[in-house]
């Protein structure tokens, strides 16, 4: 298991190009078995979540190749219709094979999905938007099973905009007969990416990044191409890495509007941020000072995925930062681990408040989960010595060599084998 040992108080400079995104890439691939035929994506990054969904294609019968970034997918030979325990469990998003093998088999059976432990996680939405369209649900052994010999279109309003239910419904409907209509739908980024790579195979899809999705059916292509987005919250990452140590960085392949809250947040804590066509310039060589407060929301709102970043950012702040995590209970594991380093950081229920000190010293702490572990990487960019953040394998879910990006800024961060006890 990963062990990362890093020395702080170094300013970050240099150049970085942002891999693809993480939450774009895993419903596409998913989506690859809609309707069958090839598909062809590029820019996706390296990643142990992507390296999972792979298996489960396997698993399922598709023929599954990967060079790098690249991607090519058969699914005609797509012969199993259920994903065993042990696949399961290494993520969250293997919950979107729900909608897509629904879509592609009328059947399918899975258990309880992984990830990231961020308090319940529960699937009510995404189960009571497939039974609209008309899917039968039963559940024994810990496993669902959605059926359908049938799917029509419906009018589905989600009570909360969830991200997974929202892409769900869109796999989903992509077989039903008719057209279906989801409100209060969720409105991140990733979501359009996920319309553009289904229609590019033949669905008939308008709305994504509004609330009012409509999906009007598919008539499959043979061959799809794809080119994944660029990771908003790995933008957010490298940009709270150079606030928390200092410095002057600049971000290509990245887009500004899908960091606007983080770009508002870093700003106001006394960053000097220039957008252009290249992309995102950042740089910090004065004190920082605390942000207004920052709640997460839905996008676009802040991202429940930048607040522990941000909060690492925030820890010598002059002043009072105040977060407040709306999205997920059990957000704030990453607290005790910051407390380690010498932040003033506590926590209400949902509020954390960070009492910005002076200096922080490194020390040993864990990674809690994805976004958490990466935080404690960033505080021990600004923390004086060495911080070895000690990863059960959470940071490599979700960032391609995030030792070797840092390290294009100059950062001192290694990549070590955690001795096993
Ligand atoms: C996705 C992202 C994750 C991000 C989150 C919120 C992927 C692979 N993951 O996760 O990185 O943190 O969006 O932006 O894209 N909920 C229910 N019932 C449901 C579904 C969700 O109560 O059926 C609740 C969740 O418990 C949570 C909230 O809704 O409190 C948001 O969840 P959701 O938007 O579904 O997040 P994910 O799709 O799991």
């Amino acid at each position: 298991m990963p062990l990362w040992s890093v020395t702080g108080g170094k300013e970050l400079k240099g150049s970085l190009e942002i891999q693809g995104s993480k939450n774009a890439v895993l419903p596409i691939l998913a989506a690859s078995v809609v309707g069958g035929g090839v598909s062809r994506i590029t820019q996706s990054p390296m990643l142990r979540d992507v390296d999972a969904s792979l298996e489960i294609l396997r698993h399922l019968g598709c023929g599954v190749m990967q060079n790098r970034g690249e991607i090519l997918i058969q699914s005609d030979g797509m012969d199993q219709n259920r994903i065993p325990h042990a696949l399961m469990l290494k993520m969250r998003s293997s919950v979107m094979y729900l909608g897509a093998i629904l879509a592609r088999c009328g059947e399918v059976r899975l258990s309880a999905p992984g990830g990231c432990e961020l308090g319940s996680r529960p699937i009510d939405l995404h189960l009571k938007a497939l039974k609209a369209l008309g899917a039968e649900i039963s559940e024994s052994g810990g496993e669902v099973c959605c059926r359908a010999k049938k799917l029509t279109g419906a009018h589905i309003n989600l009570d909360f905009p969830s991200v997974g239910a929202t892409e769900n419904v869109m796999l989903a409907a992509c077989a039903a007969e008719g057209t279906t209509v989801l409100t209060n739908a969720a409105r991140e980024p990733e979501i359009a990416d996920l319309q553009r790579f289904l229609n590019a195979k033949g669905a008939s899809i308008r709305g994504a990044g509004s609330p009012e999705i409509r999906i009007d059916g598919f008539s499959p292509k043979p061959y799809t191409e794809h080119s994944v987005l660029p990771d908003r919250i790995a933008a957010a990452t490298y940009l709270c890495a150079a606030a928390a140590a200092g410095g002057d960085v600049r971000l290509t392949r990245v887009i500004p509007e899908h960091v606007e809250t983080v770009l508002t947040a870093l700003r106001q804590m006394g960053c000097a941020i220039v957008v252009d066509q290249d992309g995102i310039r950042l740089r910090r060589d004065g004190p920082m000072h605390a942000a207004r407060p920052v709640i997460t929301r839905p996008y676009p709102g802040f991202p429940t995925d930048a607040q522990a970043l941000l909060m690492a950012a925030s820890l010598r702040a002059e002043g009072t930062s105040v977060f407040v995590e709306n999205i997920f209970e059990s957000r704030f594991r990453h607290v005790p681990e910051m407390r380690r380093l010498g932040a003033d950081v506590r926590t209400e229920g949902r509020v954390a408040m960070v009492c910005g000190v002076k200096t922080l010293l490194g020390a040993p702490v864990t990674a809690t989960d994805l976004r958490g572990g990466a935080a404690m990487v960033l505080a021990g960019l600004s923390a004086e010595g060495e911080t070895r953040v000690f990863d059960s394998g959470h940071i490599e879910r979700g960032y391609e060599r995030f030792d070797e990006c840092l390290g294009a800024f100059g950062a001192e961060v290694k990549r070590l084998e955690a001795p096993q006890e």
